[in-house]
């Protein structure tokens, strides 16, 4: 059973750490594309053909034990809004909701929470709360402000996200080039977000799959013919071994190409130099 498919709406517990769950999903996950250097967005692989890699869950880690599905943070019935109000750096976050086969879905609720600007979260009221609803292009819109550090945790939005009638997935998005990455347990590469400078302020893209399968697009030709761009008898390799701390300004070697450390971290499977571009830069 892969509990990254099948726990979106589980909790992490009966007798699997929520550590270890993460590791077992980071294994289990196909290895996402890079396009141009940034973490590349589901809406980028519709041509692969192949299915979609769901986002992974990530169960809140303000929860105080694994026990927990909800962290105390978390509150039902936010109401219904896309501009979320306050002191701040502005934050815009757009995106898509797709199933496996990168169809586009619409009228996903997606129940974004987090911290203020302080790094504190509004437990009486519903500030820094509120769902909304993907467009019939399967498009969502977060209006808010970059949300403040506050002990055990790097810098992370949260939300549910939920088709009609499906489960629920639990996660939290990341931003690049956070200190605290490198050391909050919960953090995951393929969450992190694109984010660049906006006017004002920051903008990020993010991309969510949900673990829904879609019916494949007809359009494309059955082939016969093995593709050609991964040859089965020469995998990656190189320098670079899970396992291996690495220094901010170190080097490896990963199928073919040297990529430069940029932030100091433990490697693990699936944080292959190509996946993780906060962590690797290409040289
Ligand atoms: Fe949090």
């Amino acid at each position: 059973m892969d509990p990254e498919i099948t726990d979106q709406d589980e909790p992490a517990g009966r007798g699997i750490t929520r550590k270890n769950l993460l590791k077992a999903a980071l294994i289990a996950a196909p290895l996402p594309l890079l396009i141009g250097g940034v973490p590349a967005l589901a809406r980028a692989q519709r041509s692969s053909g192949g299915p979609l890699a769901p986002t992974p869950f990530c169960h809140d880690g303000d929860a105080p034990t694994i026990d927990q599905t909800e962290g105390p943070y978390f509150k039902p019935n936010s109401p219904e809004r896309s501009v979320l109000t306050g002191a701040g750096t502005p934050l815009v976050v757009s995106g898509y909701v797709f199933n496996r086969a990168c169809q586009p879905l619409a009228n996903v609720l997606l129940d974004f929470w987090q911290a203020d600007t302080n790094g504190e979260y509004d437990n009486v009221g519903y500030t820094f709360r509120g769902h909304q609803f993907t467009n019939a292009q399967g498009a969502y819109k977060l209006t808010t402000v970059v949300p403040g550090l506050y002990p055990g945790r790097t810098r992370h939005l949260h939300m549910k996200v939920q088709a009609p009638n499906r489960g629920i997935l639990t996660t939290q998005t990341y931003f690049p080039g956070e200190p605290r990455n490198n050391t909050d347990t919960i953090f995951d590469a393929r969450l992190l977000m694109n984010v660049r400078n906006g006017n004002p302020g920051k903008e990020a893209t993010f991309d969510f799959v949900l673990n829904i399968a879609g019916v494949p697009p007809t359009s494309q030709p059955p082939t016969s013919q093995p593709p050609t761009s991964e040859p089965p008898t020469n995998p990656p390799g190189g320098t670079w071994r899970a396992g291996t701390n690495y220094a901010a300004g170190a080097t490896v070697s990963y199928g073919g190409q040297n990529y430069r450390c940029l932030q100091g971290h433990t490697a693990i499977s699936g944080w292959e130099p190509p996946n993780v571009p906060a962590l690797w830069q290409r040289i």
